[in-house]
């Protein structure tokens, strides 16, 4: 328990509300997870895998109609709709807390309520922040507890005066005396995953999944954290950390941001391709950076475990995620074999013979259906995986040499560009668009912009955001301000085959970053940007074709002619919330392509 008042008195007002048989305060230790994992075997929910194979490990699979983020049920709520801006589902916060408060009238009968006090990035440093949640849950627990510093030591830090924003989750399942328990109790028809950022608290309705019930992931760490970082003059971005190290050389660190399900994870942990260079991995999806005294910008990871997209997931395409998985995670809608362990499509070349599939249905591999759900999860501690960073809990957080975005696009945009300033960098960002994938409800491989990756995360009007990056550009000295990149590892021929093999290879554009970085990187000016000269990115060794790369960093100004009447279809939606400088960046490209 607590002597913090606001903490006291929330959960008294919360248990009044939901109505729960019991309240239970995680004290975030493993006799208390154990315990947990016992009662959600017994529900059903869990099934204990082999502990010769994956000791520590656990599958659920959920309800049919609960498998991803749901942005169409994902609200901002403010007084004033401007605020929220044309990217956001905004309500009027009043309104949507009266709507709220009916759903979570009586909505924990007959079951536990979990007060799950937890610290977003290192415990006590000055760039983390505390919250707590509210969850009729116990998989939400022990996915926080993976996912989040959770318990009695974030209680310690919060204190007695400490602030916390609120997080209040149910699954919207109630229990009637005697009724028996679903195996993953849900409300999927009436699902609300609802930000108030002005006080700020979250309150997430009728679904047990991924990002809409670990609140701590997108609500907290992006949409609220977003917005306080406006107020406060520092960045919560949707990007992966990682450390480059050159053979006898200096570690440089990097974020990059890239839409759900394009890859961060696999780059934050890569095995670099060329001998001597070495990636280690801070974060795979989250950073929370500020300036130090030194006028850099220093980034923490705020989570302590990977939420990662599991099909795809392979010793070839992420074997450091293999390896991280061999223990104590739980892994959501893939399937299991018959010997108790855990298969996702790609895991292997040849699929098992059977295999249970997400829907708890028999599988083979005649079988119409994926044995895994396509955004099936794994929950896995951070500091298991084999190329954690030494300083990923570092306190001050570790200095940000550059900032890549990208997304998954077949045509138009080359394999690396870097941004001719800091204000042409917020531009780039700006414009990031990607097929999308299956990480949100929606249609697969649609073209969308997603500014900085964050379109389903940023809490508040995308105009000023962008606005909230020109003015951090501003804050300090240009040579002490990250080098920003875009980079496209999805590039297809006109025969529809990969032009770059991705993965590993990989390293050999973080090469070039570094060099880029470090001054000696060679690159021609053309009208998008910085390209590398012909030369310049180190394919020795690979069979990667010469002729690829010319396809791969060339710039076809007709196609990008297109994009430009794109991107201003797309700037229009932000009126005149849209920063002058960024229509100006735009008006120069244009320019410069006429000229080109
Ligand atoms: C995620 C996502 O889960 O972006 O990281 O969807
Ligand atoms: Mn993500």
């Amino acid at each position: 328990m607590t002597n913090n008042e606001k903490l006291r008195n929330w959960v008294n007002e919360t248990a009044a509300l939901c109505q729960p048989d019991n309240i239970h305060w995680c004290d975030g230790s493993q006799a208390e997870n154990d315990a947990l994992c016992d009662v959600l075997v017994d529900a059903g929910t869990f099934i204990r895998l082999n502990p010769a194979k994956r000791p520590g490990c656990f599958l659920a699979h959920s309800d049919p109609g609960d498998v991803a983020r749901v942005e169409d049920r994902t609200f901002i709520c403010t007084k004033d709709e401007d605020d929220v801006g044309p990217t956001n589902n905004w309500r009027d916060a009043d309104e949507m807390k009266s709507v709220m408060t009916k759903f979570f009238d009586g909505s924990m009968k007959g079951r536990t309520m979990y007060v799950i006090p937890y610290s977003m990035g290192p415990l006590g440093s000055e760039i983390s922040r505390i919250g707590v949640q509210i969850s009729d849950s116990p998989y939400v627990v022990v996915n926080m507890r993976i996912m989040t510093r959770i318990g009695t030591a974030a209680l310690a830090v919060l204190g007695k005066d400490g602030d916390f924003v609120p997080c209040l989750h149910s699954i919207g399942a109630p229990l009637d005396k005697g009724q028996k328990d679903a195996a993953w109790p849900c409300d999927p028809d009436n699902k609300y995953i609802v930000h108030f950022p002005d006080e700020p608290s979250i309150w997430s309705y009728g679904s047990g999944y991924g990002g809409n019930a670990l609140l701590g992931k997108k609500c907290f760490s992006l949409r609220i954290a977003s917005f306080m970082a406006r107020q406060q003059g520092w960045l919560a971005e949707h990007m992966l950390i990682l450390g480059i190290t050159p053979p006898n050389g200096e570690k440089i660190y990097v974020a990059a941001a890239f839409p759900s399900a394009c890859g961060k994870t696999n780059l934050a942990m890569m095995t670099p391709t060329i001998p001597g260079w070495k990636v280690e991995t801070v974060g795979d999806d989250i950073a929370w950076m500020k300036f130090g005294a030194d006028g850099r910008l220093y980034a923490i990871n705020p989570e302590s475990g990977f939420f990662g997209v599991a099909p795809g997931t392979s010793m070839e395409s992420n074997p450091n995620a293999m390896f991280t998985l061999e223990s104590n995670s739980i892994f959501t809608n893939v399937a299991l074999t018959p010997d108790g362990d855990v298969w996702w499509e790609e895991m292997s070349e040849e699929p098992p013979e059977e295999l249970t599939s997400w829907l708890g249905e028999a599988w083979t591999p005649a079988s119409p259906k994926t044995a895994a759900h396509p955004n099936a999860r794994y929950t896995t501690p951070a500091a298991q995986c084999p190329t954690i960073d030494a300083d990923w809990e570092d306190p001050k957080g570790v200095p940000i040499s550059a900032i890549l975005f990208g997304g998954r696009r077949a045509a138009v945009v080359p394999l690396v560009h870097e941004a001719l300033s800091w204000q042409h960098g917020t531009f780039i960002g700006s414009i990031a668009s990607s097929e999308k994938t299956a990480a949100a409800a929606g249609k697969v491989g649609e073209l969308r912009r997603d500014p900085m990756a964050m379109l389903p995360f940023c809490g508040y009007n995308m105009g000023d955001y962008f606005q909230h990056w020109l003015t951090i550009g501003g804050q300090t000295e240009p040579d002490k301000l990250p080098r920003i990149f875009y980079v496209n590892w999805f590039r297809k021929s006109a025969d529809g085959s990969w032009l770059w093999p991705g993965y590993g290879e990989n390293s050999r554009v973080l090469k070039w970053i570094y060099e880029r970085v470090s001054g000696d990187g060679k690159a021609v000016e053309t009208p998008i940007g910085y390209l590398p000269t012909p030369d310049a990115i180190d394919i020795s060794g690979s069979d990667i074709p010469p002729k690829n790369m010319e396809l791969l960093l060339s710039v076809n100004v007709q196609a990008w002619r297109q994009e430009v009447e794109s991107i201003r279809e797309h700037y229009r939606r932000f009126g005149d919330r849209l920063p002058a400088a960024l229509s100006q960046e735009l008006e120069s490209l244009e320019e410069r392509l006429q000229n080109g």
